[in-house]
């Protein structure tokens, strides 16, 4: 069952069109990541998804309940959300603004709850501090925690990790983890394709407001791997990087420099010794081609390095 779902959702600003005939789902029990690169799209979705702004067109259904409908307050009151850092009173204390959050949601057994969520956020030990004297990790985890008080069915995190160090990264990713196993299934979003990688099951990746490839992490991977075909990295002396990435770009997908000496090109059937023809031809000799393998970050540059062609941009389902 899909835990929040969205159809042909479209949001326009004046004349931009900044989420754009978008569709998935968030299956329950996962953690669904929703990437992209900057400007993708990915506030503004959770925006709609939450009813906090008005879209265009198209349907959201959270917990089997569709947005505009007259007991949409039901699914969103099972909905724990943290958008764009949270908004904390630095004055009063992590176990304060948990009770005013408690009080203004109008939670039974708040301080129970309190206690729960301080633990699950390990914040247990610093509640009386206040605010001010936390650090951004700190924070970050009290926003959580604010999230997590009416123990939602459905957790919703823009970016949760803009800010923290990489420990505080690898520490709220564990947490994250394990959250389908306590009944909260989670989407957040991000930038960052390394962390979506290593902290989501499903992915969607966005770029320009609409879906490019969703699904399974590992099925997106391969199948945006087989799609590519072959894929070399081209290693030419600096000076002829420019002219390295004119000749191989009609040869394949649009040729990227990885590094000042170093092309990525995926070809469709190309092998090695065509690619070092075509360069030769150009009066450049490689110093190494060598055959690559996809890595979801491959992918995602790809997919996000153009703008996708117009028409509804859904390869494979969600
Ligand atoms: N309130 C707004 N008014 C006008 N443009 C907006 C507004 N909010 C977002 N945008 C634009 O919509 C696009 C998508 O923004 P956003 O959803 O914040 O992207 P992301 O979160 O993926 O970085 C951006 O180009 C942004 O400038
Ligand atoms: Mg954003």
């Amino acid at each position: 069952m899909a835990v929040l779902s969205v159809r042909d959702l479209t949001k326009r600003y004046g004349a931009r069109t900044v989420v754009d005939t978008l569709a998935f789902d968030v299956p329950e029990g996962t953690v669904f990541g929703l990437l992209g690169p900057n400007g993708a799209g990915k506030t503004t979705t959770i925006r709609l998804a939450l009813g906090l702004v008005r879209p265009a067109a198209g349907t959201v259904e959270i917990l089997g309940r569709r947005l505009g409908s007259r007991d949409y307050h039901r699914s969103l009151h099972q909905v724990g959300s943290l958008i764009e850092g949270p908004a904390l009173y630095k004055a009063l204390s992590g176990k304060r603004n948990l009770e005013v959050h408690a009080r203004y949601l109008g939670l039974d057994g708040a301080d129970r709850r309190i206690a729960e969520v301080l633990d699950l956020v390990g914040l247990t030990g610093r509640e009386r501090e206040k605010v001010k004297r936390y650090s951004l990790g700190m924070r970050q985890r009290l926003g959580l925690a604010l999230a997590l008080l009416p123990n939602p069915r459905l957790l919703i995190l823009d970016e949760p990790t803009n800010g923290l160090d990489p420990a505080g990264i690898v520490e709220f990713r564990e947490l994250i983890r394990r959250f389908p196993e306590t009944g909260i299934t989670v989407m957040l979003s991000s930038h960052l394709l390394g962390e979506v990688q290593q902290a989501c099951d499903h992915v969607g990746i966005i770029n320009y407001g609409r879906m490019v490839m969703a699904g399974p992490t590992a099925e997106v991977v391969a199948s945006a791997a087989a799609g590519a075909g072959r894929s070399y990295l081209v290693e030419v002396d600096p000076a002829d990087l420019p002219r390295a990435l004119e000749v191989l770009t009609p040869l394949g997908t649009p040729a990227a420099a990885v590094d000042f000496r170093t092309v990525h090109v995926a070809t469709g059937g190309l092998d090695g010794r065509a690619l070092a023809w075509h360069l030769s031809g150009a009066g450049i000799y490689p110093e190494q081609i060598r055959r690559h393998e996809e890595t979801l970050e491959d992918v995602f540059l790809r997919l996000t390095a153009t703008p996708p062609p117009p028409g509804p941009g859904s390869i494979g389902g969600a």
